[in-house]
């Protein structure tokens, strides 16, 4: 059968005093509306509407193909805002999946649950329920002795006894589509709002005598809805402890999930460790055997096996195996570190690769540059690749020993198992096998060849 998701992500969010629309806030990296898509896909079978209305613009270009949209303005009401999908919808037949777009912590599952629930009910629709101690703001729900919904009652108009009631509205509906469309046309203005309440829908169907059931959900944390900033530092927490615990079930370690940050999306592979204060962001994979952190941050980087990366920051940064980095190391992007490279601290990476095996311990820069296997860098080496007005490369043979200090004037290429002296300033190639030293760095003399490979 057919199933199309409505999301609601009109409103305007005012409790959020922001100038983003409530529904891009992210959470774990991911604006809300993502989570939100990503959940109803896995319960609607056809593209879902999303009805935008504050913000419109910037929403509408964030879901760009992955929904249809509908404008709602002015915005009247969650009723309203489900007529706007008439147009799109109407007569297309299934059944219709209603969510609202500031609930991020809304598992998929459970809405297929609710899908299911509508397939084998009779009446015209099913509802989530959720039984809360602390039911503040949420409409109570109201059953007969059969179990099926009487009435949704909102906080401002319910009784005290009313307001006792634990079980509530999560705000998501699974309706049978031909049903919908005439019943909202029946949905009358609330008298204290002015405003067409979707809640309303239960009354609509209980005059007609048919039923509606109610699916309890089990995790009452789904049905967060995220109205405050203070909802939203609530609804971040949950989503990371559910990360972490899926990380650490596929086999990471983290020393210290409260204090790991892992986005949604990044890989972390089995007998990796974390230790605290790290952050893993964006398009981040990240092998086996690993130990990283503490302090540590990653973006959109790659790191292969048995690496250590301790209190860096790498960003769009790529490591093979056993490269050994840090405290204090600093990868920019396009840095690539081949195997067992050692990187230690207050260095800086941009835009180069360092071939198997080199060595930079101390104090260096390198940007544009090349550099052959087994090299060694010395402490304080700066590739001055800028003149000013463009960018120079470097391009350092296998097996070279850079003194420290040494500045190394760009564009410039160094021969394999050549050497400069400590503090020159290297502004004309070098050959092979050649030392070289001063400032300008002058040829001293020629060296015994000797190279890591035979
Ligand atoms: C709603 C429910 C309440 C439920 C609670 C759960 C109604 C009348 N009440 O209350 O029973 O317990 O959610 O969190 O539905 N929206 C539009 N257009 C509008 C108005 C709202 O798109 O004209 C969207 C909002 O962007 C939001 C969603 O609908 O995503 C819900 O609106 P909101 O004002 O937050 O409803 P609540 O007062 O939380
Ligand atoms: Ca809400």
């Amino acid at each position: 059968m057919k199933v199309t998701a409505i999301l609601l992500a009109a409103g305007q969010g005012t409790r959020m005093k922001s100038d983003l629309p409530k529904v891009l806030h992210p959470v774990l990296g991911q604006p809300m509306i993502w989570h939100a898509l990503e959940a109803v896909k896995q319960a609607a079978s056809e593209t879902p509407v999303v009805v935008v209305g504050h913000g419109a613009e910037k929403v509408t270009d964030y879901v760009g193909a992955s929904a249809r949209t509908v404008v709602q303005d002015p915005q009247l009401g969650t009723a309203h805002a489900v007529i706007q999908a008439t147009p799109l919808l109407r007569g297309t037949g299934g059944l219709v999946l209603v969510c609202y777009a500031d609930m991020p912590l809304l598992r998929g599952e459970t809405l297929a649950r609710l899908v299911e629930k509508q397939k084998a009910n009779r009446g015209p629709f099913s509802m989530l329920t959720v039984f809360n101690d602390d039911p503040h703001g949420f409409g109570r729900i109201v059953r007969a002795a059969d179990g099926t919904v009487q009435a949704i009652v909102e906080e401002y108009v319910a009784t005290e006894e009313q307001k006792r009631i634990k079980e509530l509205n999560v705000g998501a509906y699974c309706f049978h589509a031909d049903w919908l469309w005439d019943a909202l046309a029946l949905i009358e203005k609330n008298p204290h709002k002015g405003e067409y309440y979707l809640t309303d829908a239960v009354e609509v169907a209980v005059k007609a005598g048919l039923p509606i059931q109610a699916e309890v959900m089990e995790d009452a944390k789904e049905a967060i809805g995220v109205n405050t900033r203070v909802h939203l530092s609530e609804v971040e927490a949950e989503m990371r402890r559910r990360v972490n615990e899926s990380h650490m079930l596929n086999g990471v370690t983290l020393i210290d999930p409260a204090s790991t940050y892992i986005e949604i999306g990044v890989k972390v592979g089995r007998d990796t460790v974390v230790w605290p204060n790290t952050y893993l962001h964006g398009k981040t994979e990240i092998g086996e055997g690993n130990v990283i952190g503490p302090n540590t941050i990653i973006r959109d980087s790659k790191i292969g096996n048995h690496c250590k990366v301790l209190a860096s920051v790498l960003e769009g940064a790529l490591l093979e195996d056993d490269v050994d980095m840090g405290p204090f190391a600093r990868l920019r992007k396009g840095a690539r570190l081949g195997n067992h490279v050692h990187m230690g601290n207050f260095g800086e990476v941009k835009d180069s690769y360092l071939h198997d095996g080199v060595k930079m311990g101390h104090f260096s820069y390198i940007g544009n540059a090349d550099i052959g296997a087994e090299t060694n860098i010395g402490a304080g080496t700066i590739t001055c690749n800028y003149d000013g007005e463009k960018k120079h490369p470097t391009t350092i043979g296998e097996d070279v020993f850079i003194g420290s200090d040494t500045m190394l004037v760009a564009p410039l290429t160094i021969g394999d198992g050549a050497r400069t002296g400590a503090g020159s300033v290297v502004t004309k190639d070098v050959p092979p096998d050649t030392l070289v030293a001063g400032v300008p760095a002058r040829a001293i003399k020629k060296l015994e060849k000797k190279r890591h490979k035979t």
